[in-house]
């Protein structure tokens, strides 16, 4: 069984500023729920319950939004508001552990600082920039497939030319020996990644999306390695070294993926999500297509 996740949050949210000068940016609401909540819910969805969230400087909101807050219950409790006092107790089963990386030296130091907590546990990592359509299953398909293989899983999505140097970039052959569990088609055997190349130099199109199911080996491999892309610890190479000695699977999503970290993907997200709410989805598409028919 997976218990845990990583969830790594001590960026500084560059690509957001100014907003995230002092705010987390993984406290920027999707409505009424900040990103952060989003992959928690994500991972509690498959029975995760036990989060690792890494964090640095000004992240305080995000250990007081997981907290309880009982002047706020008694408040909610006499206006009779009980089904808000249900939304902000909803994480109440789940256990939220902090560790603070001192100083920004990349997302693979930043797992590597779970080490104790992890020990030897397989665990999920979700990067919380990257939002799932919360009615998509891919972290329970990658936790099968972790269970059908014991292996780690990473989630792969086809992007344009133009965007392989955002991202991790796998060369992998596809797997056809799927097995009894009917694993879908999708799965690769990587055989090498490289962190955010050059269009000239990618191996292939299939980008490393922010979702990996890991086994503790990983630790070792990121003790091993030095500083890569951009002077930091990329856990890209970790996984690198990784495949000298165990089968790493990609396995490509084909589902809803917003770059909420972009402001662009985050203006997307905030709509799309929206339109799925039953409370705003026909008001919205109304409003939608009032704007555009004066375009
Ligand atoms: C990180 C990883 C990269 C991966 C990406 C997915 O990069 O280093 O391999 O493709 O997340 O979102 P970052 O976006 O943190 O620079």
């Amino acid at each position: 069984m997976l218990r845990k996740a990583i969830l790594p949050a001590a960026g500084l949210g560059t690509r957001f500023l100014p907003v995230t000068k002092a705010s987390p940016k993984e406290m920027l609401p999707i409505v009424d729920k900040p990103l952060i909540q989003y992959s928690v819910e994500e991972c509690e969805r498959c029975g995760i319950r036990e989060f690792i969230i890494i964090t640095g400087k000004n992240k305080r909101a995000i250990e007081d939004h997981f907290d309880q807050f009982s002047e706020l219950d008694e408040v909610l409790k006499q206006k009779g508001l009980s089904n808000l006092i249900e939304e902000i107790h909803r994480h109440d089963q789940s256990d939220f552990a902090y560790i603070r990386q001192s100083r920004p030296l990349g997302l693979g130091h930043a797992i590597l600082c779970a080490k104790a907590f992890v020990k030897d546990e397989p665990f999920a990592v979700l990067l919380g920039d990257d939002i799932i359509d919360p009615e998509d299953t891919l972290l329970m398909e990658m936790i099968e497939i972790y269970k059908k293989y014991r292996s780690p899983v990473i989630a792969l999505q086809e992007v344009p030319d133009d965007e392989v140097s955002k991202y991790g970039i796998i060369d992998g052959e596809t797997v056809t020996d799927f097995g009894p569990h009917n694993i879908p088609k999708q799965l690769y055997k990587i055989n090498a990644l490289v962190e955010k190349p050059k269009k000239e130099d990618a191996p292939s199109n299939l980008a490393v999306i922010g979702r990996y199911i890991l086994t503790s080996d990983i630790f070792e491999a990121l003790e091993a390695i030095k500083p890569g892309k951009g002077g930091e610890y990329q856990l890209t190479d970790a996984l690198n070294l990784l495949l000298s000695s165990r089968v790493v699977y990609g396995y490509l999503f084909k589902g809803n993926r917003y770059d909420a970290g972009d402001k662009f993907g985050f203006l997307k997200a905030t709509i799309e999500l929206s339109l799925k709410r039953p409370e705003f989805s026909e008001n919205l598409k109304n409003y939608l297509k009032s704007l555009t028919a004066g375009l």
